[in-house]
């Protein structure tokens, strides 16, 4: 298992471009699947999600080539069935049921399996899919689904999942007739999505707000589109800043989809200069504690940066508390950041981060994809030395990340 080797006590400054967004990337990547010609993606992210996404797709025997930040994907699948090994790969791989059975009105599935977020139901999505017409039969652990019969509909989500909202957004824009989503996740990554499907010429309205209308189309042609910069990915490296006292400047961002972080940011002492397309961040004093932190569906806390934000402040002067709201293992990296030093009490979905004066590198190992990069944040500003394990699950999201740090004046390399 490769490992970074991290020495701590740089200070993290200088510039670095926001790479694209994973959690739009992977959805536009499936709705690219139904266009009936090839599709050209700007501003891809060179990460792990891509790849096994990818695998998959040329597993259906759709064409791929991703070179240099551009994915151009061909329309062409002769294949409904994704196995189970591949989608165990991916969790989030469910969302290409939505687009086979779009185009091609069929699909057999394996169930896709837990993360390491605690178990990860579909059962919204499933929902969904039966009152637009789907017939889906859970056999063996595999979903056999047939969409003879898909039809516009009302859809109501008993929570604004977004994978669910995405799905839909997927499966009704080929489908005959009207769908309205109430309830819908609000998400940028889903407004993005919106902004992809209308650009191949579907009929999508609603994206960034809680009631999303879709009207179904006979066709979609391919088309070029630049994917949305990673929100989660710029609020790291600025934590990585702030921990270590740095001053950064992360370029190529849509500032409004970091308005909680920034919030947060600003209440640990850290001084930020929004720009059009920037935030700079630099922090001159103490860490200050943030008194509490509780993660929402956008625009409130992320989820994702509850563990990047939650490493920051645990050399806060000061106790901060942190409520999850969204998943049920989100805290997996605290017993490893206490490792290091940091002192978090974990009961339930809450956890109490209490400052100490410092961190003392050691041996950790990711227990997921924010929980690695909240261990890597830790190890730049903690006295010594650091082995982080588990970098492959890091790399399903970040992208070189080793060397944009390395760049930014860290001490990190990685050892096989
Ligand atoms: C997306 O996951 C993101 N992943 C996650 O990012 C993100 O944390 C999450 O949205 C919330 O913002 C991608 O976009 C690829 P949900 P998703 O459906 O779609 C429950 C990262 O680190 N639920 O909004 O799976 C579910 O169990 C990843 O980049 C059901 O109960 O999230 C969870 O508790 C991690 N039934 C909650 O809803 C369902 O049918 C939110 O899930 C679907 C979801």
């Amino acid at each position: 298992m490769n490992r970074y080797v991290i020495t701590g006590g740089k200070t993290i400054s200088g510039e670095i471009a926001c790479q694209g967004a994973k959690n739009s990337v992977l959805p536009i990547i499936a709705a690219a699947t139904m266009c009936d010609s090839p599709c050209t993606l700007k501003n891809c992210p060179e990460i792990r999600d891509v790849a096994a996404t990818l695998a998959i797709l040329r597993h259906l025997g759709c064409e791929a080539e991703f070179e240099g930040g551009t994915l151009k994907i061909g329309c062409e699948l002769s294949s409904a069935e994704i196995p189970d090994a591949l989608m165990r790969e991916m969790r989030s791989s469910i969302i290409l049921l939505g687009a086979l059975l779009s185009k091609h009105r069929r699909a057999n599935i394996s169930f896709p399996g837990g993360c390491e977020l605690g178990p990860r139901p579909i059962d919204l999505h499933i929902a969904s899919f039966r009152k637009m017409g789907v017939k889906i039969e859970e056999r063996h652990g595999s979903l056999i689904c047939d969409a003879e019969k898909l039809h516009g509909a009302y859809v109501h989500l008993d929570f604004p999942s977004v994978g669910a909202t995405e799905n839909i957004m997927l499966l009704a824009a080929r489908a005959k007739g009207r769908t309205v989503v109430e309830n819908a996740a609000k998400e940028p990554e889903i407004e993005d999505l919106q902004g992809f499907l209308n650009a191949c010429g579907a009929r999508v309205s609603g994206a960034g707000t809680s009631v999303i209308v879709i009207d179904g189309v006979a066709e979609l042609h391919g088309a070029e589109y630049a994917i949305m910069p990673d929100r989660i990915v710029a609020a790291t490296y600025l934590a990585a800043a702030a921990i270590t006292g740095g001053t950064l400047t992360v370029t190529g961002v849509e500032p409004s989809h970091l308005g909680s972080i920034v919030s947060i940011f600003e209440r640990s002492g850290c001084e930020l200069v929004i720009g059009e397309d920037r935030i700079a961040l630099s922090r001159e004093g103490a860490i200050r504690p943030v008194g509490t932190v509780r993660t929402m569906p956008y625009p409130g806390f992320p989820t994702d940066a509850l563990a990047p934000v939650m490493a920051y402040l645990s050399l806060a002067k000061g106790s901060s508390v942190f409520f999850e709201t969204i998943f049920q293992n989100r805290y997996k990296h605290a017993a490893e950041l206490m490792r290091m030093g940091a002192a978090i009490k974990v009961q339930g979905s809450v956890a109490v981060v209490e400052g100490v004066r410092r961190l003392s590198g050691a041996k950790v190992m990711a227990t997921d994809l924010r929980g690695g990069a909240a261990l890597v944040i830790a190890a730049l500003a903690a006295e010594g030395e650091s082995e982080v394990t588990g970098i492959e699950l890091i790399k399903r999201g970040y992208e070189k990340f080793d060397s944009n740090l390395r760049a930014l004046g860290a001490q990190i390399e990685e050892h096989r």
